[in-house]
């Protein structure tokens, strides 16, 4: 079947209660991913809402966010920085801990992998409490990059992330809410 709006989109995004712990309900993009029209029409849509020619580079976060990052460098023919879990990368790298909604973590990225005043994208599948996106502006701008926007396609308004993004100085937006 064809997917013509957000509606549809959103129905292919599954809610798996209790997962990974007992009270989170987690966002299964998963679904979407086996769509393949749907995901075209996903990365197609979030295309549409940023200028292409003000992005140098675009960064995607370990794991689901690589899937994100990989779909938009190849439309737009862009190179992709990968924001790596700890441990991941061969070359010197610098990190970030961060606190997730389930837990801690750590991302890495290569020393110079930017060129001072880049201007970079940052993409994941998802913003929850922004943990991971700020880590990742962290490190980004530690680098030298300019990192004023981010992309997402779910966002968990409730759990604040846009909103700290904001805060600094990100404007981050989502294809479903
Ligand atoms: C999920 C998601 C985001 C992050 C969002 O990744 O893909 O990266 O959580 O949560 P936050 O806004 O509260 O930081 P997860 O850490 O589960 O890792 P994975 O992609 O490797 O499964
Ligand atoms: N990452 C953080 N919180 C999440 C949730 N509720 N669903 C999917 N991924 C998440």
């Amino acid at each position: 079947t064809e997917v013509h709006d957000n509606a549809d989109l959103a129905a292919l995004v599954r809610t798996i209660p209790d997962f990974p712990k007992p009270g989170i309900f987690f966002r299964d993009v998963s679904t979407l991913l086996l769509d393949g029209k749907g995901f075209r029409a996903a990365i197609d849509r979030l295309i549409d809402t940023f200028d292409p020619d003000a992005v140098d580079l675009i960064a995607g976060i370990e794991a689901r966010g690589f899937i994100v990052a990989s779909a938009l460098s190849y439309a737009l023919a862009k190179g992709k920085i990968m924001l790596r879990k700890a441990g991941k990368l061969p070359g010197a790298a610098i990190g970030v801990d961060y606190v997730l909604e389930y837990g801690t973590d750590r991302i890495e990225m290569h020393v110079g992998a930017v060129s001072p005043g880049a201007r970079v994208l940052l993409v994941d599948d998802l913003i929850a409490t922004g943990g991971t996106a700020l880590a990742g502006v962290k490190l980004l701008r530690g680098e030298g990059a300019v990192v004023s926007q981010a992309r997402f396609l779910v966002d968990l308004p409730d759990l604040g992330g846009a909103a700290r993004l904001a805060d600094a100085g990100v404007a981050s937006g989502a294809l479903l809410v």
